[in-house]
């Protein structure tokens, strides 16, 4: 059996060529303030996977995505061990447009800093007197271009974007910028609608797109977990202030608390941080977590 080495190594995600379609594996890893902590969160990888997994489904009606399979059976035989059952997913191999598709649902993170500057986010006029967390009168579709590694991802306005495109597919800058932004607006609306009656706000996410061998429009990469998102919980939401995080507010809360912790974790924040994970793959899918 051959050794296989992933051709992009990310932060919690490992990605690995095979031909025509590619391996995306989600590790148990997790970051807290940009940095990797040193503990493992078992199953996290496996639940982000099948919550992609669960929206690619959910919106494959909009547009066709990637996913090939989430069977370790379907995959090279690299791939048939324990440690890649559930969080390994076949994904069929894209042409990357170079644009984060971001929406923003709700007005937190750097778009409240820059409202509160001059009641602008990305460019975009917002009604005077919106607090921290406020619902946005109409979801913000907000692009940024995707930097290499070390740079800054930039916001970039409609046009940039058509003129980003155009260089890279001549004659395709204006379809695919507009495809970008409905397909991006449309598949946050529908599932943020979902995900409500599910008791979990999605405050904002960011989507990647590709094309594919016969130049169609595809969506790929990760699609609406806590990693790509803000997840918060429902209950308890009052706008005013920045609110918890769904999955990462255990870890965060003690990583403040414990500034000299070396980012390693005690057992109950693991314990707990691992049912957040679960709760909210149960609250979404209606269904027990179960690896495999
Ligand atoms: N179907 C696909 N085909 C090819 N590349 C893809 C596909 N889906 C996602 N990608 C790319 O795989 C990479 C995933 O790596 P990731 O760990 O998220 O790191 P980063 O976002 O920093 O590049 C991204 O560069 C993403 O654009
Ligand atoms: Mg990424």
């Amino acid at each position: 059996m051959s050794e296989l080495k992933p051709i992009k190594e990310g932060k919690v995600r490992e990605v690995y060529d095979n031909g025509d379609s590619i391996i995306m594996v989600a590790t148990d890893r997790i970051s807290a303030f940009d940095v990797i902590l040193k503990n493992k969160i078992v199953n996290k990888g496996a639940i982000l996977t099948q919550m992609s997994r669960f929206w690619f489904d959910y919106t494959k009606d909009i547009l066709p995505n990637h996913m090939i399979s989430v069977d370790v059976k379907d995959m090279p035989e690299f791939f048939q061990k324990e440690e890649y059952k559930g969080n390994a997913m076949m994904c069929k191999k894209l042409t990357m447009l170079p644009i984060e598709c971001i929406v923003r649902g709700y007005i937190t993170g750097t778009g409240w800093q820059s409202y509160q500057k001059d009641g602008t986010v990305c460019g975009i006029s917002l009604p005077a007197g919106l607090k921290e967390s406020d619902k946005l009168p109409e979801p913000n579709y907000t692009p940024t271009t995707k930097a290499d590694l070390g740079d800054h991802d930039e916001h970039i306005t409609f046009a940039d974007t058509v003129a980003i495109l155009e260089k890279e597919f001549p004659g395709r800058g204006e379809e695919l910028a507009t495809a970008l932004r409905d397909n991006t607006l449309a598949l946050y609306k529908k599932c943020a609608d979902y995900a409500l009656t599910c008791g979990i706000i999605i405050a904002d996410t960011k989507f990647e797109f590709g094309l594919d061998d016969k130049g169609q429009l595809v969506l790929g990469d990760e699609m609406l977990t806590p990693d790509s998102s803000r997840f918060w919980p429902a209950k308890g939401y009052e706008p005013g202030k920045s609110q918890p995080s769904f999955d990462k507010q255990f870890v965060r809360d003690w990583l403040k608390a414990n500034p000299d912790s070396d980012y390693f974790l005690p057992e109950d924040v693991i314990a707990k941080t691992i049912e957040k994970y679960e709760e909210a793959y149960q609250l979404l899918t209606k269904k027990p977590f179960v690896k495999g």
